[in-house]
């Protein structure tokens, strides 16, 4: 009976065969352990020379690393074993030979390991990292199908900017301008006037010259969009999806977290509601905090955002930030035109900024006004205009970065491991 190692807990006593490749090995003059990894999962098998022979164990002893084999043996309960489990080899039988495979036990750079990033997607932990990334993809689609959302696929190739001018990636559509979407939120908002509740998840483009730890150059985003929805509401939504992916990783990755050493009571903390505090607020504790150089009016640094989130543990939501510093599509606040109904949230534990949300402008002339004095192209937004001309509504939305969100919940200090192929400054290989 050919099986995969995850499902490796309904046939204990029972003979099985793995297809897979051999991450590991250990081993003596009577007895070898291989670590063997099939893609569902890691297992370790047994070869003791008197049961399978010379032959065999001699095959075991010299098998090399990344060597692709099938492996016949008898699953076993193991209680040492963190997956609960191990394999008594009865037979090897190679199927590709794998030699010098460049990723070694020993310590490796992040530029060796970066370069190949196609070899080192099967070591034991960027393995973990791509299943909590897989199991946030997939509570995040149950979320928000259970709150009633229609997922809506904006384009990726655009002619407007919603983010601003200056980290656009151009390229031409024939004879046109055109853009990599840096956020599908403008096509999100017509698609909210039609559908009331929806969401996108799809790639996003930033040319930006940032090497940080938090930055790649294309990366994934959830983008909900919600038609008669405010700003408080907004926040709501938020922190009910962000707990909700908290606690579904929690559930389904025990394996993966316990993999990466993540400590696992910061994440159960994780419950709405969340604090906030307004951006007034976190300038005047930023002072009290000895940084004096912030003033009120510039945007946060990454050590500021840290040293605000340091204050929680739960992710915070930084509110009505100055309408200067942000996009111009923010609604104002009511009795406050200097400042915008806006949320970003700050995860916990140096990771940054995970969510940037607003209510959206619904009043046609200041969006115009707005447009202009931006000095945005009244013809790229002639559509997005007339959402305010044809049955305007209050509505609101945010953008949840998926790589800073897997990389705060999994414990991984940079973005890199977070996406399979990253695309960082400076790298476009493999
Ligand atoms: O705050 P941002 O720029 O917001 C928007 O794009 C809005 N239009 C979203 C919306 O309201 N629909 O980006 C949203 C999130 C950030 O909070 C961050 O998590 C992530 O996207 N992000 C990045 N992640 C990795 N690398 C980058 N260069 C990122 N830029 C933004
Ligand atoms: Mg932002």
């Amino acid at each position: 009976m050919k099986i995969t190692i995850k499902d490796a807990s309904k046939f204990v006593d029972q003979e099985v065969t793995i297809g897979g490749w051999l991450a590991s090995k250990r081993s003596s003059g009577k007895i070898a352990f291989l670590q063997i990894r099939d893609g569902s999962g890691f297992i370790q098998g047994v070869v003791v020379k008197a049961d399978v022979g010379e032959e065999i164990f001699a095959r075991a002893k010299s098998v090399t690393q990344e060597t692709s084999m099938y492996v016949t043996g008898v699953i076993q309960k193991d209680e040492r074993s963190p997956f609960g489990f191990e394999l008594q080899v009865k037979d090897i039988e190679i199927i590709h030979e794998s030699l010098d495979y460049p990723i070694t036990p020993k310590a490796h750079g992040p530029e060796f390991l970066m370069d190949n990033r196609h070899l080192w997607l099967r070591s034991k932990r960027q393995h973990a990292v791509m299943k909590i990334r897989n199991e946030i993809i997939r509570a995040t689609y149950e979320f928000f199908n259970e709150e009633g959302f229609v997922k809506v696929d904006p384009p990726i190739l655009t002619g407007s900017a919603p983010e601003g001018t200056s980290e656009l990636f151009a390229t031409k559509y024939f004879d046109e301008d055109a853009y990599l979407s840096q956020s599908g939120q403008l096509y999100m908002e017509a698609a909210a006037m039609a559908l009331g509740k929806v969401f996108s998840f799809g790639p996003t483009f930033r040319a930006e010259k940032s090497k940080t730890r938090r930055h790649l150059i294309e990366f994934w985003m959830i983008e909900p969009e919600m038609a008669f929805i405010e700003f408080k509401e907004n926040l709501e939504v938020q922190e009910q999806f962000v707990s909700s992916i908290v606690q579904s990783v929690l559930k389904n990755c025990q394996l993966e977290l316990n993999t990466l050493g993540r400590d696992t009571a910061k994440l159960e903390q994780i419950q709405a509601p969340f604090p906030r505090i307004t951006y007034d607020d976190a300038i005047k504790f930023l002072h009290e905090q000895g940084f004096e150089d912030i003033q009120w009016g510039d945007d946060f640094g990454a050590p500021h955002e840290t040293a605000i989130a340091e204050s929680y543990d739960k992710p915070v939501f930084i509110t009505h930030y100055p309408t200067k510093i942000k996009p111009f599509y923010m609604q104002p606040a009511p009795d406050r035109e200097e400042v915008v109904l806006c949320a970003d949230l700050i995860a916990p534990e140096g990771y940054g900024e995970i969510i940037g949300g607003s209510e959206r402008i619904h009043d046609q002339k200041l969006l115009e006004q707005r447009i202009n004095e931006h000095g945005l192209s009244e013809d790229a937004y002639k559509w997005y205009m007339e959402l305010r001309k044809y049955g305007s509504v209050p509505h609101s939305g945010f953008g949840l970065g998926l790589e800073r969100t897997v990389a705060w919940i999994s414990g991984v200090e940079h973005v890199r491991e977070t996406i399979p192929f990253p695309r960082l400054l400076n790298r476009l290989y493999p």
